[in-house]
């Protein structure tokens, strides 16, 4: 497979299944996508502390985000200068003032440079010292931090993170803005989940607002009748019976939600769960956000009509309720998931459990609305991997019905397969062109 060729794979309106199925395709993203771009790597609040460290892959390669002694984040690639030895062997944790190695105890600073090499006599008069920068764990080329979340590239230069967010970086100004003192930090404990499917689909399925009202309908109409039964006892029912119910929409409803699709395969889904109830946690939270940002501000930050907001090709983010998910691919069939929620600095605690019920109604691999669809996902996968079945996948629906301006192409309904459309293109443009496509930011307000 070239990468000329692997043009051919994807045409307006639909593409090749060996996209989803492929070994070499994947081993092709990996280098082509992952390993270019800026990848999430996590959030500054998982390593509050000097030696505070978290790993994670970047593409095929394993690396880890270390908090250092003058209180930057680095992200170095966990594996030891000697002789390959990953040098965190855990998830996460402390790691003290720096890394020593578990086989020939090698130590490093906690900016990756070499501290002592045991025995280093043994060194002389060989091309080996400590002065030789491979003796060094080595480092991302480019970290840099958005708000707080921290974004790595493996690439030397490419687009600035501002660059390859463009319109997207809403997701992070509306989730902190949220807060009163701009800022959330994360709450540490996430659900992975391995996905038997190409992380495609996860990707596909966040803004198909078609498959919500048939997929997740049982669950939305029996949590819309609990939710009534509440109301008829008790005059109301918690915000959190909404999160299920509201997946028992009407197709007609689903179609008048938007979507919004920017350059480089990043999109929102808009709004339509109606956030903003008039209980007193609700009254009192929005008080405090008017004392620190003005009417004018407050209004402008909570009206923002964001659902979920995507950043291509690995995160979801849900701004409003402070979740977000992040793909860590591992092979065409295999897909790690991290599903992360936020705590808003500042706000009560009844604020912060809004955010926690939805973690765990929705986004929790115990919950039916995960669960069916990861179950979508596996058939899905199972079906483009028969080799007599069909060749292509639809993405007809509504092609060429959609509003194109400055590059964003604004779905005209809900269903739109617009989305899957777009995010093809930016998958084209990265896998046949050696450079990474560039969008222009604009104003956060715009795109919401
Ligand atoms: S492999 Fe790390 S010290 Fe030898
Ligand atoms: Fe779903």
């Amino acid at each position: 497979m070239t990468l000329t060729n692997l043009g051919t794979l994807v045409e307006d309106d639909r593409v090749h299944r060996s996209v989803y199925t492929d070994p070499e395709i994947f081993d092709l993203e990996m280098a082509h996508i992952w390993e270019k771009i800026w990848v999430y790597c996590g959030h500054e609040s998982q390593v509050p502390k000097v030696g505070d460290y978290y790993t994670l892959q970047i593409g095929r390669q394993p690396m880890v985000m270390v908090r250092d002694k003058e209180k930057r984040v680095n992200v170095l690639y966990n594996r030891c200068p000697h002789r390959g030895v990953q040098l965190c062997g855990n998830q996460s944790g402390n790691t003290g003032n720096g890394f020593v190695c578990s086989y020939h105890a090698w130590s490093f600073h906690l900016d990756g440079k070499v501290r002592a090499i045991p025995l280093m006599k043994g060194y002389d008069d060989t091309r080996w010292s400590k002065d030789n920068p491979d003796c060094n764990m080595k480092a991302a080329p480019r970290v840099e931090s958005y708000r707080g979340f921290v974004f790595a590239s493996l690439a030397e230069s490419g687009p600035s993170l501002a660059e390859f967010l463009g319109d997207a970086r809403v997701a992070f100004d509306d989730i902190c803005d949220r807060s009163p003192v701009g800022e959330v930090e994360a709450v540490p404990v996430c659900h992975r989940v391995m996905q038997r499917s190409n992380w495609k689909f996860f990707m596909e399925n966040q803004l198909d607002a078609l498959h919500a009202s048939v997929t997740h309908q049982s669950t939305g109409v029996s949590a819309r009748r609990v939710e009534q039964r509440v109301k008829d006892e008790k005059g109301s029912a918690p915000l959190f019976f909404h999160y299920l119910s509201a997946f028992a929409t009407s197709f007609d409803q689903w179609d008048s939600v938007q979507t919004v699709n920017f350059p480089n395969g990043h999109g929102i889904l808009k709004a339509y769960m109606g956030l903003r109830p008039t209980d007193p946690d609700t009254v009192a939270y929005e008080d405090l956000l008017r004392q620190a940002y003005g009417e004018q501000k407050t209004e402008e930050y909570l009206s923002r009509s964001i659902h979920h907001v995507l950043v291509y090709p690995y995160l979801s983010v849900q701004s409003p309720l402070q979740q977000l998910r992040c793909l860590r691919p591992i092979a065409p069939n295999k897909t790690l998931s991290e599903i992360w929620h936020f705590r808003l600095k500042g706000v009560p605690d009844a604020i912060y459990k809004r955010s926690l019920w939805y973690f765990n109604l929705v986004n929790s691999p115990s919950t039916m609305i995960n669960a069916d669809d990861l179950e979508n996902w596996t058939k899905g996968q199972w079906g483009l991997e028969s080799e007599k079945a069909g060749d292509w996948v639809s993405f007809h629906r509504d092609h060429g019905r959609d509003t194109v301006d400055q590059g964003v192409h604004y779905s005209n309904s809900g269903t739109s397969e617009v989305v899957m459309r777009n995010q093809f293109q930016a998958w084209k443009q990265y896998m046949t062109q050696a450079a990474s496509p560039q969008a222009k930011p604009r104003d956060a307000k715009e795109a919401a």
